[in-house]
């Protein structure tokens, strides 16, 4: 028997590793993925041997993540519940499909994962594994074992000698984080007070917005069929533009946030979110789709928006729902081109200018001053009594209308 494990390196999951193979009685395969969490994952390596682990996978994964999952999930403007740019829920489907695959070659018949049974990860990650390999097996360690909390979890390092002080060279946390290329997320700790305000440390990737620099950055951002592929005129790839827009982000403070979410378990949760890229981004390619978009089709798009964030915050981005609605999103971006210019400050990212050679905005209709014909106001008069035809109708038989 053999399982692959979603290996960060970290103390949790190694006790996983050791846990599997006791309880198990199985070959641990780890898979451990650089998405821009800011961290080695080499480490992990030497770890895992130490383990007693023979198969094991590092891989670099910045550049698929960022060009097959969040860009396509931007093309949609997503966000869920009016807040949050879906850090963490977009991740997980490429982590589920890697240990799927890797199952795949190495010849598993089980995945596992280090996500509890409270939380939405635990439903990604195994909603994607069903949906590529119906008959794998599924093993949720934090589901099943009794090493909840901190001091039953130390004893079991103390018995089977897993060094407990892996995390001594980072900043001890007291928070649960999950970091990659679109944002960095804290939960638990006094977050687990919604009224408690988090404190100015906690916040790894961005300066406060008091802190930020007084004199604004400006930015011009390159779209190609909805994707930002310059910044400044460089052209980027997509990983390599996330990095870039978080560096400038962050250094002006944007992109923090402050929420309490309805997780797909039930439960309300309090998260803060730093997202200084993506913020960015959200902004800047409404801009360019507010001048290169048609009315209806912008409109339509905005309606399926937040079933669209649904599917993919609750895990269902391996769905024939999701890959509908993509569809239907990406025929709307081939005429999204154009240039957005982005004034950076403290703590705000806001549109400034925006041009476009398939832009559908007519300056000689659009003009306060004599458009020369090329827009007949009389024409206005019949518009608008049509339209109030079923207004007047309904008034005239005496409904009211306050
Ligand atoms: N609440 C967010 C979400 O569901 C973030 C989850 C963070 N995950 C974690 N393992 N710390 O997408
Ligand atoms: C977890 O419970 O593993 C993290 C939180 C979540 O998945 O929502």
């Amino acid at each position: 028997k053999k399982v692959v494990l979603a290996y960060s390196g970290g103390l949790d999951t190694s006790v996983i590793v050791k846990w599997l193979q006791e309880t198990y009685d199985c070959e641990v395969v780890t898979f451990t993925a650089d998405i821009g969490q800011g961290e080695e994952v080499e480490p992990a390596r030497s770890k895992a041997q130490a383990l007693g682990v023979k198969e094991i996978y590092i891989e670099d994964l910045r550049e698929e993540f960022v060009r097959d999952y969040v860009y396509p999930m931007f093309r949609a403007n997503t966000i869920y519940e009016g807040e949050y740019l879906l850090g963490t829920s977009i991740a997980r489907p490429l982590i589920a499909k890697r240990l799927i695959e890797i199952a795949n070659e190495t010849g598993a018949d089980a995945i596992s994962h280090g996500a509890t049974g409270k939380g939405n990860d635990q439903v990604r990650f195994e909603l994607g594994a069903y949906a590529l390999k119906p008959g794998v097996k599924v093993i949720a360690p934090w589901r099943e074992w009794d090493l909840t909390s901190r001091e039953t979890l130390m004893a079991y390092c103390e018995k089977h000698d897993i060094p407990v002080d892996y995390s001594k060279s980072k900043k001890k946390s007291p928070y649960s984080m999950d970091a990659n290329l679109l944002h960095i997320s804290y939960e638990g700790g006094i977050l687990e007070d919604p009224w408690m305000e988090a404190e100015e440390d906690m916040w790894r990737w961005s300066v406060s917005p008091e802190a930020a620099p007084d004199q604004p950055t400006y930015i011009e951002l390159s779209f190609e069929k909805g994707d930002i592929v310059a910044i400044d005129g460089e052209s980027l790839e997509p990983h390599e533009v996330l990095a870039k827009l978080n560096q400038l982000g962050g250094d002006n403070g944007i992109g923090r946030l402050d929420i309490v979410e309805n997780r797909y378990v039930g439960m309300k949760s309090r998260g803060c979110y730093e997202t200084p890229g993506g913020t960015i981004m959200l902004r800047a390619h409404r801009a360019i789709e507010s001048l290169t978009l048609d009315r209806e089709a912008a409109h339509l798009k905005d309606e399926l928006m937040p079933r669209y964030a649904k599917v993919i915050y609750n895990g269902y981005w391996w769905s024939p729902e999701r890959k509908m609605l993509q569809a239907a999103i990406d025929a709307t971006q081939e005429n999204v081109c154009g240039v957005v210019r982005m004034k950076l400050y403290k703590g705000s990212a806001t549109v400034v200018g925006r041009k476009s050679e398939q832009s559908l905005f007519d300056e000689s209709i659009a003009t306060f001053e004599d458009d020369a014909g090329a827009y007949d106001q009389k024409d206005a008069e019949g518009f608008i009594k049509l339209n109030a035809l079923r207004l007047r109708i309904a008034a005239g038989k005496g409904r009211k209308a306050d």
